[in-house]
């Protein structure tokens, strides 16, 4: 089986926890989609819940297969919160936004009572970092900001610093987010302290957002190639 059957492996054992009337979270990415077009199956056969979605690609996939949408700012949390990551080490710290949504992503993450990610096994790292880490930023000065993330990085004792600008593809324009903002790739190699290097790029006045996701979920779901799951709850 396919990376991608394991990734509704994990989005078919995320359903088990929507409830009727729950008010949730939705997810951005080839994970998350897989989500999404299981909800709509089960909306359609009588299931009442509603979503929010983490990204406009997220809401016209909602709108495509009958999800009903939700505004987040219409209620005060969300049930449940379902989305996927690019990295997960086993304390569920994340390293999100390889769809470059991860501003409305962790909004959304922190607005509900109860986050679940989704993801195949190669997601689950035993350190975080090989992933690139992105990280939301203005477009305005996004030069001295991209100094100031690399040194972010190498003071935060990453393995490397090297920062680049997301492009959107062959015209060589930057990528732009949901939120009209840039995305910095960090290639940190490895993370030896999420929590450090997550407030010291707080402290970047360009700095939107940050991909690191410490404390945020309770629930791992690792899709298997048999089409099983693999469970780990937050200690
Ligand atoms: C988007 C994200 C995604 O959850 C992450 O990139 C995982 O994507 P996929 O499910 O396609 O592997 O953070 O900003």
């Amino acid at each position: 089986m396919s990376a991608d059957e394991a990734k509704a492996a994990a989005a078919r054992a995320a359903l088990a926890e929507v409830k009727p009337g729950m008010r949730l979270g939705i997810g951005t990415g080839s994970t998350a989609a897989h989500f999404v077009r299981l909800l709509g199956a089960e909306v359609r056969a009588g299931l009442d819940v509603a979503g929010a979605p983490t990204s406009e690609a997220t809401r016209r996939l909602m709108e495509t297969h009958g999800v009903p949408l939700l505004d987040i700012d219409a209620v005060d949390d969300l049930d449940l919160a379902v989305d996927g990551a690019d990295e997960a080490d086993s304390r569920l710290t994340l390293i999100k936004g390889g769809g470059g949504a991860l501003l409305r992503e962790k909004i959304v993450a922190a607005a509900a009572r109860r986050f679940v990610v989704i993801a195949d096994a190669s997601k689950h790292v035993a350190r975080l970092g090989a992933f690139p880490l992105p990280v939301e930023v203005t477009p305005f000065a996004v030069g001295q900001t991209t100094r100031k993330v690399a040194r972010a990085l190498r003071e935060t004792g990453c393995a490397a610093d090297a920062v680049s600008l997301r492009m959107a593809g062959p015209a060589g324009k930057p990528f732009v987010t949901d939120g009209a903002n840039y995305i910095l790739d960090c290639a940190a190699r490895v993370i030896p302290d999420a929590a450090a290097l997550a407030a010291a790029l707080k402290r970047i006045p360009g700095v939107v957002e940050d991909g690191l996701f410490i404390g945020m979920a309770q629930r791992l779901i690792l899709g298997r190639a048999d089409g099983g799951a693999d469970i780990i709850d937050v200690a």
